[in-house]
């Protein structure tokens, strides 16, 4: 008899691809089973946008959020449910909308990762206000760009330091090429860091909860190939070491599902870019890692929500000052904090959930990756984003990149 049904909320925008994967997976699959004397099932919905009452109950125990950085509505509806109704929402919202790459820089550079050198610009341009010139007059100080660019060395990057999707990023080889990106650089607030050039190995790690998966990356490459599809790669030490730095961030920052950019260059892995809450997630994008994103999507939202999984409202670093403290060698002290990490997403009780409870989801998501309706899923995606001429082809390739998936996958 069913006793208590979970609910999860999907609170979406553009999103088509996975969202639609998901809901058909979940329905194939119509998991109820016993948790504590209690049988559950689950159900899943797509969050409306409109006005709320504050005291309205929230009917979700776990939202999957993909607008809260930038749709505003939806993320004080969230950060409200967290507060008064429990609910647990992949990332946490506060964290989101105060921590910017440069918070993500300095906590990881006080941490001890190895972030490559990088400096902060005040804005070439301003929006007036009141207090600006008296404010700049007094205090602003007059800099020489030359002389920093020197410091950091040729090549480096300008970029944004609240930044995402390679907006207003410049790779910059000459001092004139300095002088002339930070002219243009307008009203925003920049970073120059240094290249990590030439590099060996460029991987995104994605993280969802306690899972990661490696993924070697081509900036370089068109849109729809920067995604590669090797394997093994990565020695079990470097995949332990990457593990580790991800989730550390992402336990670090409240942050369930976050992509994390890996250099390697000269054997040592800098991270350069890791405040990517709400990843890409399009299949157009990950291709063959797409049905791993959306299994693991499952897998860690219907943990949370069949768990109760309470949101963590408090970061709590101090933990993780106490290791760097005490821990002074880079690789035990990654070890460390990797450990803290994986106790903060509940990794092993997560791993004995799987094993109890989601088992039928690696054959069913299998199965549905091989359907017409898949490839259909896979249709609409591409047609939003490529000229109608290009449609069949960039379907099959991606359609054929999921078969090899499932090849390799075959349970
Ligand atoms: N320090 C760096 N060394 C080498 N390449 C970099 C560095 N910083 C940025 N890049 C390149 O520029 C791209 C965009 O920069 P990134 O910091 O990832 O910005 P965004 O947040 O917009 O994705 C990266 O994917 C990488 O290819
Ligand atoms: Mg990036």
């Amino acid at each position: 008899m069913l006793v208590s049904t979970r609910r999860i909320g999907l609170s979406l925008g553009a999103d088509l691809c996975w969202p639609t994967c998901y809901e058909e997976i979940l329905s194939r699959f119509d998991p109820s089973f016993e948790i504590d004397g209690e049988t559950i099932g689950f159900e899943v919905a797509r969050l409306d946008i409109e006005p709320f009452d504050l005291r309205r109950p929230c009917p979700y125990d776990v939202v999957l959020d993909r607008v809260t950085h930038w749709y505003h509505t939806s993320r004080e509806w969230i950060k409200k449910s967290i507060l008064m109704d429990g609910l647990y929402v992949l990332n946490n919202p506060w964290s989101i909308q105060s921590m910017e790459k440069q918070t993500t820089y300095c906590a990881m550079m006080h941490l001890g990762l190895p972030i490559p050198e990088t400096w902060m610009l005040p804005p070439k341009e301003y929006e007036p206000t009141p207090d600006l010139e008296t404010t700049l007059e007094r205090y602003a100080k007059l800099f020489d760009l030359g002389e920093i660019g020197n410091q950091i060395g040729y090549p480096h990057f300008m970029k944004p330091y609240d930044g995402g999707a390679w907006v207003a990023v410049t790779r910059i080889a000459t001092e004139e090429a300095l002088r002339e990106a930070y002219d243009k650089s307008g009203r925003r607030v920049m970073h120059l860091q240094q290249a990590i050039e030439p590099f060996d190995l460029f991987v995104r790690c994605l993280g969802i909860g306690p899972e990661v998966r490696f993924i070697r990356y081509d900036p370089d490459a068109p849109l729809h190939a920067r995604y590669r599809m090797d394997r093994d790669f990565l020695t079990k030490e470097e995949e332990r070491l990457l593990r580790d730095i991800t989730l550390t961030i992402n336990a670090y920052f409240g942050w369930d599902f976050n992509s994390c950019e890996v250099i390697r260059k000269d054997g040592v892995f800098y991270p350069i870019d890791f405040a990517n809450a709400c990843p890409d997630a399009q299949v157009t994008s990950l291709h063959y890692h797409f049905p791993w994103l959306v299994k693991t999507m499952l897998q860690w939202s219907l943990y949370c929500a069949a768990t109760k999984r309470k949101m963590r409202t408090n970061l709590d670093w101090n933990l993780y000052e106490e290791i760097r403290n005490k821990t002074g060698d880079y690789h035990e002290r990654v070890a460390a904090y990797g450990a803290l990490a994986r106790d903060r997403f509940d990794a092993e009780a997560f791993d004995t959930f799987r094993e109890q409870h989601l088992k039928p989801l690696d054959e069913i998501t299998w199965d549905y990756f091989g359907t017409p309706r898949a490839k259909e899923v896979i249709r609409e995606k591409v047609a939003t984003l490529f000229p109608e001429h290009e449609h069949d082809e960039f379907t099959d390739l991606f359609w054929t990149q999921i078969q090899d998936w499932r090849a390799h996958e075959n349970p």
